[in-house]
């Protein structure tokens, strides 16, 4: 699938001799040298990058280091002065007047850190602007405004002034404004930085939650590494106006591309990045139908584990069997539907290590990471949970396993 948004060599030269200073980067020359040599500033450096349909794209970086240039460029807030953005096939760089009015209009949406709402208007005020400027009829438009405002939780409040409102709030307005004009994309710049921590964590979800929903394509800027890893589909470190690296946030942990990334990514907390699907492993496990306790007992044995999955031929999970159960019901003549247990937990592939510890906690079994029609993608040691052992990548063997 073609990216929604790909970027070639975008630079942002601020000063009085951008040709030159693009010149001189092409040659290699540091943004310091560029600025002691000729007085103009590098905003953004020959960046390239794709964004994905559906993607959300992060730009993480100190002050200063280009994302907001980078960011403007998009919607042409700045004007490039060299490079390619193209947009559904299309370079906007080239655009005329009009194409690039429509752009702004109906392709891209910006939410910026400081909300920029109009003090004088109402919640729905401010947030139909923008659809009358479009000029689109009064019913449409209230009816699309509304939408918003449900859709960011704000019902109730469209008759409220901004000032009515807390910071958290305002920015539910920001969003509901750029969201009303049902643009493909969603420019962020810091939306969240300018709120309170608990606000700023409800906001990162509400805004998932939408994005489940509607699906945008999303390039969302940020210059805290936790949030960045939090939201990124993908994320891209940004320094002196150039990306030092581009990757998912568990590419970005495992394989960081110099120090100052490992530098970046050093106080992240990994239980909240990485999911089950990256640490979970393959197990031996027993066929319902075929295998019966003696033949658990064998493998457990062989293993040194003390309880095994047992699966449909579908690879549906239909219980699990330990060790004690299978001695019993070798002694006792039982069938294997008798010891059969569900006392295990289940998670989900995408479940996070910091929401599965709590399970891995009070559970005396491994987990079972089970897809959506409950067949059995993998399993998780206890101790590789508890232990914070989450540097394997999915390929572990039994022999690894310590149940
Ligand atoms: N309008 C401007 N005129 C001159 N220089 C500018 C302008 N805007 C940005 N710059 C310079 O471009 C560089 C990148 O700035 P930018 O605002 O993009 O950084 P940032 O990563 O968004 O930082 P912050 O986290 O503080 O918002 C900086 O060196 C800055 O001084
Ligand atoms: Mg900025």
């Amino acid at each position: 699938m073609e990216p929604k948004i790909k970027v070639e060599k975008l630079t942002k030269i601020f000063g009085k001799t951008p040709q030159a200073a693009v010149k001189l980067l092409e040659e290699g020359v540091s943004k310091d040298e560029i600025l002691a040599k000729t007085g103009d500033t590098v905003g953004i450096s020959l960046v390239s990058f794709d964004v994905k349909q559906g993607e959300i794209f992060v730009i993480m970086g100190l002050s200063g280091s280009g994302k907001s240039t980078l960011i403007r460029c998009l919607n042409f807030l700045n004007v490039p002065t060299s490079g390619k953005i193209i947009v559904d096939g299309e370079n906007v760089v080239e655009f005329n007047k009009e194409q690039l009015s429509n752009y702004r209009k109906n392709k891209v949406a910006m939410v910026f850190q400081h909300f920029g709402l109009f003090t004088h208007m109402t919640v729905k005020q401010n947030v139909i602007y923008g659809l009358e400027i479009k000029e689109i009829e009064k019913e449409k438009r209230e009816q699309l405004a509304m939408d918003a405002i449900n859709k960011v939780g704000l019902a109730g409040w469209e008759d409220k002034y901004p000032s009515e409102l807390s910071g958290g709030m305002q920015q539910r307005v920001g969003l509901a404004r750029a969201l009303a004009n049902e643009p493909e994309i969603l420019l962020m710049d810091e939306p969240f930085s300018a709120l309170d921590p608990l606000i700023r964590r409800d906001m990162q979800l509400e805004l998932l939650e939408i994005q489940s929903e509607l699906h945008k394509t999303i390039v969302f800027i940020t210059h805290d590494v936790n949030e960045a890893f939090k939201i990124g589909d993908r994320v891209a470190v940004m320094k002196d106006g150039v990306f030092i690296q581009v990757g998912t946030p568990e590419e970005i942990l495992e394989n960081p591309a110099n120090d100052y990334i490992k530098d970046f990514v050093r106080d992240i907390d990994r239980t909240k990045v990485m999911q089950a699907k990256n640490i979970m492993f393959t197990p031996s496990t027993l066929t319902y139908g075929k295998d019966g306790p003696k033949v658990a007992i064998n493998i457990m044995q062989k293993l040194g584990i003390s309880s095994i999955f047992m699966l449909e031929s579908n690879r549906k999970l239909k219980g699990l069997i330990t060790i004690d159960d299978a001695i019993r019901a070798v002694k006792e003549h039982l069938p294997v539907d008798d010891i059969l247990t569900k006392d295990y937990h289940v998670v989900e592939p995408e479940s996070y290590i910091s929401d599965i510890i709590p399970l891995a906690t009070e559970s005396k079994y491994p987990l079972a990471v089970l897809d959506e029609s409950e067949r059995l993608m993998g399993i998780i040691a206890r101790v590789s949970v508890l232990a914070g052992l989450i540097e394997t990548d999915g390929n572990g063997t039994d022999e690894e396993q310590i149940l």
